[in-house]
């Protein structure tokens, strides 16, 4: 049976229009290998993160094409902070760069930029940058764009916690009513429809504290090509894999899966 792309749960973003089909997939990626791929060119690893920011370009260009409207790619983890200073710097840089040269473009075509993520620890001059890029396209909504910058599930899952139990001792906030729903509504990715896929190139197979909590039931595809060289065809191909996945949400086999055996 083909995958489902809408559960049986309610999806609080808007529902796709009618040219956009069924264009409502919420797809995640670990944009992954950009230092592999600058190494096997016997480049500086900025140019392989460069290069990284050219593929975020393409694959937002293919993305909608595919059937994606929600689309959350891992800019920056709270873990990579540990990485020399300079390829830090290197990073922090790079919603500079992608946003100089697309955001206009987003903009105009419709796209709604969200940052997930601690803001804690980013220069106010990023900060700034990213709520610009919110603010210039909070009206958008042919298709989403979710960057997690100085972000980690683990992170984003305690800070949470944090804010449920500050309401709690302010006498805001019920203990009683915490629920799975009411949790999700205080993770940096609340409002946003269940993620259906999470996608890893680069030939790593882990989800490095990537949405933890969302990635309850998302199917999974690992891909062996480095993140530079990822275009639409690779995601045309992780998209086929999804599509031939049973999703179950825990519930039972269905009757044509048990006769086929
Ligand atoms: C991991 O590859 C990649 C990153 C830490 C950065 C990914 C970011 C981009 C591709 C561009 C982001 C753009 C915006 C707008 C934020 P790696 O360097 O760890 O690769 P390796 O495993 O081969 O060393």
């Amino acid at each position: 049976m083909a995958a489902r792309s809408r559960t049986s749960r309610d999806r609080s973003a808007p529902a796709p229009d009618s040219a956009a089909g069924d264009a409502s997939l919420h797809v995640a990626l670990v944009m992954d290998g950009n230092g592999r791929w600058a190494q096997k060119r016997g480049l500086p690893r900025t140019l392989g993160h460069r290069a990284g920011v050219e593929a975020l370009r393409r694959t937002v260009t293919a993305a909608p094409k595919l059937g994606v409207r929600w689309l959350t790619v891992f800019g920056f983890s709270t873990e990579n902070w540990s990485r020399p200073a300079a390829e830090v710097q290197e990073l922090m840089a790079l919603p500079k760069r992608y946003f100089d040269s697309d955001l206009k473009r987003l903009e105009r075509e419709g796209v709604r930029v969200r940052a997930l993520g601690r803001r804690e620890g980013l220069s106010p001059d990023l900060v700034a940058l990213l709520e610009e890029a919110e603010r210039r396209t909070a009206d958008n909504d042919r298709f989403f764009l979710q960057i997690a910058f100085n972000y980690g599930g683990q992170a984003d899952i305690a800070d949470a916690a944090r804010r449920l139990a500050e309401a709690v001792a302010e006498g805001r906030l019920d203990p009683a009513s915490i629920d799975e729903t009411a949790f999700a509504g205080a993770l940096s990715t609340a409002g946003l429809p269940p993620l259906d896929l999470i996608v890893r190139p680069s030939g790593e197979q882990r989800l490095s504290n990537f949405l933890l909590w969302e990635a309850a039931y998302a199917e999974l595809v690992f891909q062996d090509i480095l993140w530079p060289d990822y275009d639409e065809a690779s995601l045309a191909a992780a998209i086929t894999a999804f599509r031939a996945r049973d999703r179950r949400f825990g519930g039972a086999v269905s009757d044509d899966v048990l006769v086929a055996g």
